[in-house]
């Protein structure tokens, strides 16, 4: 109990020493004390100065550490500054080193390595004002436009929050930009010249182009996320597949801009992009798989996605090389039609056919990349469609049409297909077709066609006038 009591006093010493101090004095004297509750009583009351005292260190403490932090903090910037300062200087000196190196041509290669990565580097820890300084050495440097060569690989670079303006003492000609790839968010263009400039797959949520000529710009893929555009000349501007989201697409010049797959959905659009006004004798903006502002859908493009879907137009190569083995990669042959070929072609209205030998399987890889909004939201469909026809036909035989989805070129996860046996052909050429939602994420679609025949040697498949095209849900 003695023990207990002393260790409560010890704790406390720990707030204030010289209070500690005191009630341990207490606390000994009334020891040898028989009542104990008294002991507790008397304890509590001792204890007292000791809280009081406690609690006016810490709200004293805390008022200091208040002050001491703003103290840091502005130590801090100070220091984060003399940092920034410091680093950007460093990444010019080195830059003129490397630029003037008269290895510089010879390594180039390397040299060019060397600046991405250092370049990459010092933005993440630059301020907006200085990663402008930064972007406009390599303007000028000439290493970030498309038109001239060497450029850098500038993709991943952190140009966010850089303000570009036009002004009286200072142009703003930044025509054949590139900046693929980069990261630019809540940037400003402000009267510039950013014609042929490429912004493909750049991250740029928030940015905002003010009165800038963007003729044949190309923001394919870019992220324009809540971005605003406004009186800028946008003749043949490319934004292909772009993030427009939330966006604000002011009044401006819209000739013939590329709004093909674009998401602009829950964006603000200005009278002049949707009605040019006719007298200016203006192409229209290219609105086709486009998500619109309330969500509903422009047309969707129902063209044929494959290439060469019929054998007449290279019926004299004998070959099509749009089709390949998928074992041999050889390309796909074409017949004429022969007398010693029994299919009925009467429907077909044609005399050349793709022909499969016995057991193979051809494809053909397509993209699907502009349909990706319509694909994503589980709105797409597709109608693989032609006419089938086989040699010698058996009641075992069949001809299989597989369609393989994929996120990439190069894999293809045969767990992702759907496919249909055609059986039970007749040497009448048939209609198939094959229609199923494309799963969300898909942007590639293989479409394979093989020749099953269990019969004699003497079989092989034909195809003709084959389409695969995409259509939205109806739902
Ligand atoms: C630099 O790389 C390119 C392709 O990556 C190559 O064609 C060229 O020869 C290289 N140049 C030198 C100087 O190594
Ligand atoms: C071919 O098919 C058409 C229509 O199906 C039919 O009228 C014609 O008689 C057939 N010809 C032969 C040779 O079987
Ligand atoms: C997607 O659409 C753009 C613009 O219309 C076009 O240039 C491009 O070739 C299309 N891509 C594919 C893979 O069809
Ligand atoms: C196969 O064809 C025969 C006659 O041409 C027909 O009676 C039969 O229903 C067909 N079977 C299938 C599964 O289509």
């Amino acid at each position: 109990m003695d023990n207990s009591s002393f260790d409560f006093t010890r704790g406390n010493s720990i707030v204030s020493s010289s209070a500690a101090q005191t009630s341990s004095d207490v606390v000994t004297r009334k020891k040898s004390k028989p009542i104990k509750c008294m002991n507790i009583f008397k304890l509590t009351l001792a204890a007292l100065p000791t809280i009081v005292f406690g609690v006016f260190t810490i709200v004293f403490t805390l008022q200091q550490d208040a002050a001491a932090r703003a103290t840091r903090d502005q130590d801090q910037r100070q220091a984060d500054e003399t940092n920034r300062r410091i680093l950007f200087k460093e990444y010019m000196d080195d830059m003129r080193d490397l630029l003037l190196d008269e290895n510089f041509e010879q390594n180039i290669n390397k040299s060019l390595l060397q600046i991405r990565v250092q370049t990459l580097t010092v933005l993440r820890n630059l301020d907006p004002t200085r990663k402008r300084d930064v972007f406009l050495f390599l303007y000028e440097s000439r290493l970030i436009r498309h038109d001239i060569t060497p450029k850098i690989d500038i993709r991943g670079a952190d140009f966010s929050g850089m303000k570009l303006v036009q002004s009286s003492t200072q142009v703003c000609d930044l025509s054949f930009l590139y900046l693929p790839g980069v990261i630019a968010e809540n940037v400003i263009f402000d009267g510039c010249t950013l014609t042929y400039a490429v912004f493909e797959s750049a991250s740029m949520v928030g940015s905002n182009f003010l009165l800038n000529d963007l003729a044949l710009a190309n923001f394919q893929n870019a992220n324009l996320n809540k971005a605003k555009f406004r009186d800028n000349q946008m003749y043949e501007a490319k934004f292909t597949s772009a993030d427009l989201r939330q966006s604000f697409i002011g009044d401006g010049v819209y000739q013939n801009v590329d709004f093909t797959n674009v998401d602009l959905y829950q964006s603000v659009i200005g009278n002049s992009l949707l009605n040019p006004p006719p007298f200016l004798g203006l192409k229209p903006v290219i609105l086709l798989n486009t998500r619109l502002p309330d969500g509903t859908f422009s047309i969707i493009d129902s063209r044929n996605l494959l290439m060469h879907g019929r054998a007449e137009p290279e019926c004299h190569l004998n070959v099509t090389p749009h089709w390949n083995g998928v074992i041999t990669n050889e390309p796909l042959n074409i017949i004429h039609f022969q007398t010693n070929v029994p299919v009925n072609m009467s429907k077909v209205e044609d005399d050349c056919f793709f022909k499969i030998d016995k057991d193979m399987t051809y494809y053909q890889l397509l993209s699907v990349q502009n349909f990706s909004r319509l694909i994503d939201l589980k709105l797409a469909m597709f109608n693989l469609f032609g006419w089938f026809g086989l040699k010698n036909p058996n009641d075992k035989d069949s001809l299989t049409m597989t369609v393989h989805f994929s996120q990439n070129k190069n894999s293809f996860g045969f767990g992702s297909s759907v496919f249909i046996h055609m059986k039970n052909l007749t040497s009448s050429f048939h209609q198939h077709s094959l229609v199923n939602m494309i799963p969300p994420t898909t942007r590639f679609i293989a479409v394979s066609l093989g020749c099953n025949t269990v019969g004699s040697n003497d079989q092989f498949c034909l195809f003709d006038q084959i389409t695969l095209s995409v259509f939205r849900k109806i739902s």
